[in-house]
């Protein structure tokens, strides 16, 4: 198969020097990407910035913004069989990007801030993509109720949810827990364990649907 993974951060511009961010390290979606190229999958990885190297054997598109992953999806995502969206992309950017460093003049200062495009939501409606689409959620609370609504409004055949409320799982840690919901109806908990070990099963997930295709 060709996969696309969506993997880290977004950062968006708040002036020269300050921006919006998260906590994600780009741990998950790598390993995810490695479990893939290790099956012998053509691999498209487009990620945030992170401080770790891609895997040997992907093709690394390097991206920044919201709007810039949005771009790179829509132009590779037509040519893929799969596509797994791992990172944490901000929901939210500056509306007016400030052209010089902001000062510290005022007491408060009030940032306007306008939604970033739902990547993983434009799959399915604005891509035309027909194949299969695992999310991922990133909850603090209500996560069963959170996963399977964002598993039907956004077209998946799967999503993986995890609770980014514990510090043992999660962003920037080595393991993670999750819970794989199923558009069927099923779900399965891949119980806590190493993040490469997570992303294994999460490919046999993805070759499993292929072969009932
Ligand atoms: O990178 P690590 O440190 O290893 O941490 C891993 C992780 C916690 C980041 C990862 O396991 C995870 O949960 N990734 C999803 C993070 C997230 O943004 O979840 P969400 O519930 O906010 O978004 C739901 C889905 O929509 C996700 O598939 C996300 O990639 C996608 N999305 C979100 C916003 C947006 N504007 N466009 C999107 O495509």
């Amino acid at each position: 198969m060709r996969i696309l993974i969506t993997a880290g951060p977004t950062r968006e511009a708040i002036d020269p020097v300050r921006y919006i961010s998260n906590r994600s390290s780009g741990k998950m979606g790598y390993s995810i990407a490695q479990a893939a190229v290790a099956k012998g999958h053509q691999v498209v990885l487009i990620s945030g910035p992170v401080k770790i190297t891609p895997p040997a054997g992907v093709e690394f598109v390097d991206v920044e913004t919201a709007r810039e992953m949005f771009e790179a999806v829509k132009s590779a995502i037509k040519q893929c069989d799969a596509a797994v969206f791992c990172a944490a992309v901000s929901d939210y950017r500056v509306a007016q990007v400030a052209t010089e460093k902001i000062k510290k003049t005022a007491d408060e200062l009030t940032l306007t801030l306008e939604k970033t495009e739902d990547i993983l939501g434009s799959c399915r409606s604005t891509f035309g993509f027909t194949g299969i689409l695992m999310g991922f959620a990133a909850e603090t609370q209500n996560v069963e109720q959170n996963a399977r609504a964002k598993l039907s409004s956004k077209g998946c055949d799967f999503l993986v949810a995890n609770d980014v409320s514990r510090t043992d799982i999660g962003f920037d840690q080595d393991r993670n827990e999750v819970t794989v919901y199923g558009a069927d109806g099923s779900y399965k908990t891949l119980p806590i364990q190493e993040k490469r070990a997570i992303g294994e099963t999460l490919i046999q997930f993805l070759e499993n649907a292929e072969c009932n295709r």
